[in-house]
């Protein structure tokens, strides 16, 4: 089993594996298997498919178990309600402790409501979805949408743990699990190493989902979010180089009326950055061909035709005026990534109609 510290506000651990055996041993290192009462929270899929593996937790520890519709459509105020008022009718208190077991959804709404509950309790995070596994389980944003805006009521709050059991992946759809990988797309090209070789060479094993290939992702990606969020843990700076590829990414998901998830958006995203990096930071023009060629390989989109600009620059500038340039992270090259760089309309469209959109 791996094991990572993040010193980021209040340190905690995250171990790596590919089963969950050793989760009875880690809350007895942690010293809470016994004494507590525990909460589990998760969503319907997730308990339809790990009902065995749930209820048998029962034999470890005594759990009161909560789950709500699968799906972003649940990150809501409504959801919290419903969850503070199971936590108070089973008696939660300053000493229980809540289990989110599932993907960022889960672990999003979970954390809130360990934060806020009697002015927070502690939680464990048990990611189940590749995105949760290789970035949302960590950097203690927990939160929820409101009034249709994304994540904006939220906190910084972070779990007692992290466990991670690439097991889980197994039976992601294959959409999800693709999802979770423009996601590993983006810090492979944020922080210089081999992962952007590895991801090339390993495709058809990472697409069976083989357990080193998992272990692998998940341990280097994580390492690179770890170091942003040790040095930015509030936001207020470098952690924004996170958004690789997500201002584009946005405008695509919303204007492809759900055809793209975001992970897709987010690999196509991540094809427009390049194209202005080259045409602003004179980043190496082969990086392109290279990580097309990878989004390629991984079932990835790489070409998408944007029908509706009105909308797309409304949702990726909806705060700017429109003859205001917008903000970009774009590389100078793989691994030096630029936060706040300048881009004009007419420069954002001419990398759209040079990259994504050509040929389309
Ligand atoms: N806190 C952060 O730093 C951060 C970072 C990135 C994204 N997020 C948030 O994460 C959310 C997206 O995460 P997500 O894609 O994991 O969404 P999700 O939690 O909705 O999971 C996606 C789907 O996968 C299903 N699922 C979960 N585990 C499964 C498994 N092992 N096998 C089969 N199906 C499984 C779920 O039931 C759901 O239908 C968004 O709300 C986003 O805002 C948070």
């Amino acid at each position: 089993m791996k094991e990572l510290e993040i010193l980021s506000g209040k340190p905690y651990k995250v171990y790596i594996d590919n089963d969950l055996d050793k989760l009875s041993k880690v809350l007895e290192e942690h010293k809470i298997k016994h004494k507590a009462r525990f909460y589990l929270l998760t969503d319907d899929k997730v308990y339809e498919l790990y009902k065995d593996k749930i209820e048998k937790f029962k034999d470890i520890f005594k759990v009161e178990i909560y789950y709500f519709n699968n799906g972003e459509k649940s990150k809501n105020y409504n959801t919290v309600k419903d969850i503070y008022s199971f936590l108070i009718e089973k008696n939660a208190n300053r000493n229980s402790i809540l289990i989110a077991l599932g993907g960022g959804v889960v672990g999003d709404l979970g954390g809130f409501v360990a934060s806020t509950y009697m002015r927070g309790i502690k939680y464990i995070n048990i990611p189940t979805t590749l995105l949760s596994q290789v970035d949302s389980c960590i950097g203690g944003k927990v939160g929820y949408n409101f009034n249709g805006v994304k994540n904006i009521i939220g906190n910084f709050y972070n779990p007692e743990f992290v466990y991670i059991s690439t097991n889980f992946l197994k039976t992601l759809d294959k959409k999800q699990f693709v999802d979770g990988l423009g996601e590993v797309i983006k810090y492979s090209l944020i922080k210089e190493g081999t992962m952007i070789s590895y991801l090339r060479e390993n495709s058809k094993g990472i697409l069976e989902r083989e357990n080193d290939k998992m272990l692998y992702l998940v341990k280097n990606c994580l390492k690179i979010k770890k170091d942003i969020i040790e040095e930015d843990y509030k936001d207020l700076g470098i952690r924004n180089i996170l958004n690789f590829g997500h201002t584009v990414g946005h405008g695509l998901e919303i204007t492809s009326n759900g055809d793209l998830s975001h992970g897709e958006a987010v690999a196509l995203g991540s094809l427009v950055a390049l194209k202005l990096s080259e045409d602003i930071l004179a980043l190496d023009k082969g990086i392109y061909k290279e990580v097309e060629e990878v989004l390629n390989k991984l079932n990835l989109p790489t070409k998408h035709k944007v029908d509706n600009y009105k909308l797309f620059m409304y949702s990726i500038n909806h705060d700017k005026k429109n003859d205001e340039d917008l903000n970009f992270v774009l590389l100078n090259k793989i691994g030096d990534p630029k936060i706040r760089t300048k881009v004009s309309k007419e420069q954002l469209y001419s990398a759209l109609n040079n990259s994504i959109n050509k040929g389309e």
